[in-house]
């Protein structure tokens, strides 16, 4: 309470004995600057409080950290491809999804799928998640894993390399090993990890994140799409993507597709095992696709043709990539840039033809591809 000097001497009592009214009156000025004065009080500190929630928010904009790695993944560069590209052909411009944490776009669904559980009431604190993967999945869980703090086991095989299989251990997965023939990907060898991880399913509080039927999956890559959209101004005339569980293909196709049904969304497969194209599975050594079978997330409205990419040529291009380009990829990267060399020979030049770096040669190092 404001009780002034002024105030005091207005109620008359050192001059003599108080009078009623006229205290009254004399008061109501003095109220009414005591109420200003609180009000005030109180718009200062609504503004201190206000200067202070800016502050937070400019703490953050310029020291710009992330509240976790989980926060790193996604926004990675895109590049135009120089030296490897034929005359009078379109524009060729690949994203580095290399640049993602554990190295893979699978980053991106690998959150996404771990996330949709959570968020459905399906996975809770204490689970432990099951998949089957060729080990760019298997090491994205396992990322996300850590960071979230659920265990992990993986059902795997030796047809994957080393470094992929390592990388799962290093952030603290359990692996199965379903031996392959000879390091090969044959047609018996996913129903042989199915089995497996069928087996594990049944122990209580897992959770299975069924990456081959999973829609959250879909989710993570609908970014990626919206990512290659802002990067070229929404100007995207074929978009080419080798195809595994065919997540990647079918979000990204969504989102393109969405924007303009134009874009034109090639598929790749394997030629050693054209199952999409020819219904017909065989042999080969693409880590990551061409697995035997129509993957069950693949959409026909989502796509315009299939193209198939001889696992000789691919391997040939990653490597030609790294020399001429400075973009150290796996081997289906490399079949990705063959079919989108084929897609920009078609369109011809004044258009843009996107695909991606799926993966860093890092996991190769210890294979043939750069042995
Ligand atoms: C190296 C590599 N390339 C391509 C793919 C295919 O991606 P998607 O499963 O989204 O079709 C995968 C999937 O595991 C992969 O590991």
């Amino acid at each position: 309470m404001y009780l002034s000097f002024p105030l005091v001497r207005s109620l008359g009592f050192p001059f003599g004995p108080p009078n009623f009214g006229t205290m009254c009156r004399s008061a109501i000025p003095y109220c009414i600057i005591s109420i200003k004065k609180i009000v005030h009080t109180r718009v200062q500190i609504s503004y201190l409080l206000y200067l202070r929630a800016c502050l937070c928010v400019w703490r953050r904009v310029l020291l710009d950290f992330n509240r976790s790695a989980l926060e790193a993944i996604g926004d990675t560069p895109l590049v135009k491809l120089n030296r490897v590209i034929p005359g009078s052909a379109s524009d060729v411009y690949i994203k580095l999804e290399y640049c993602n944490p554990t190295g893979s776009y699978k980053d991106r669904m690998a959150v996404a799928m771990v996330e949709g559980a959570e968020r459905e009431g399906l996975l809770k604190p204490g689970y432990t998640i099951i998949e089957y993967t060729g080990g760019n999945t298997g090491s994205s869980l396992a990322f996300v894993c850590s960071v979230k703090g659920y265990k992990l086991k993986i059902v795997t095989t030796d047809a994957v390399s080393e470094e992929k299989r390592n990388t799962m251990k290093a952030f603290g997965a359990d692996l199965t090993i379903v031996p392959s023939n000879g390091g090969k990907v044959t047609p018996d060898l996913i129903p042989r990890m199915r089995a497996k991880v069928e087996e594990l399913g049944k122990e209580s509080n897992t959770y299975r994140t069924n990456q081959f039927y999973n829609r959250h999956a879909l989710r993570g890559y609908n970014r990626l799409g919206e990512e290659i959209l802002e990067q070229l101004d929404g100007k995207v005339d074929a978009f080419v993507v080798a195809v595994g569980t065919a997540g990647c293909a079918m979000g990204v196709a969504e989102t393109l597709k969405a924007r303009n049904p134009e874009t034109k969304v090639l598929l790749i497969e394997p030629a050693e095992s054209p199952v999409i194209s020819t219904g017909s599975p065989g042999t080969h050594d693409i880590e990551g696709i061409g697995l035997g079978f129509v993957p069950p997330l693949l959409r026909r409205e989502l796509y315009d043709k299939v193209l198939t990419v001889k696992e000789a040529d691919a391997k040939a291009m990653a490597r030609k990539l790294s020399l001429q380009e400075g973009i150290f990829a796996g081997t289906s990267t490399g079949a990705n840039v063959m079919g989108a060399l084929e897609a920009s020979k078609t369109l011809g030049t004044g258009r843009n033809v996107v695909t991606l770096a799926v993966d860093t040669g890092f996991k190769y190092l210890s294979t043939e591809l750069y042995r």
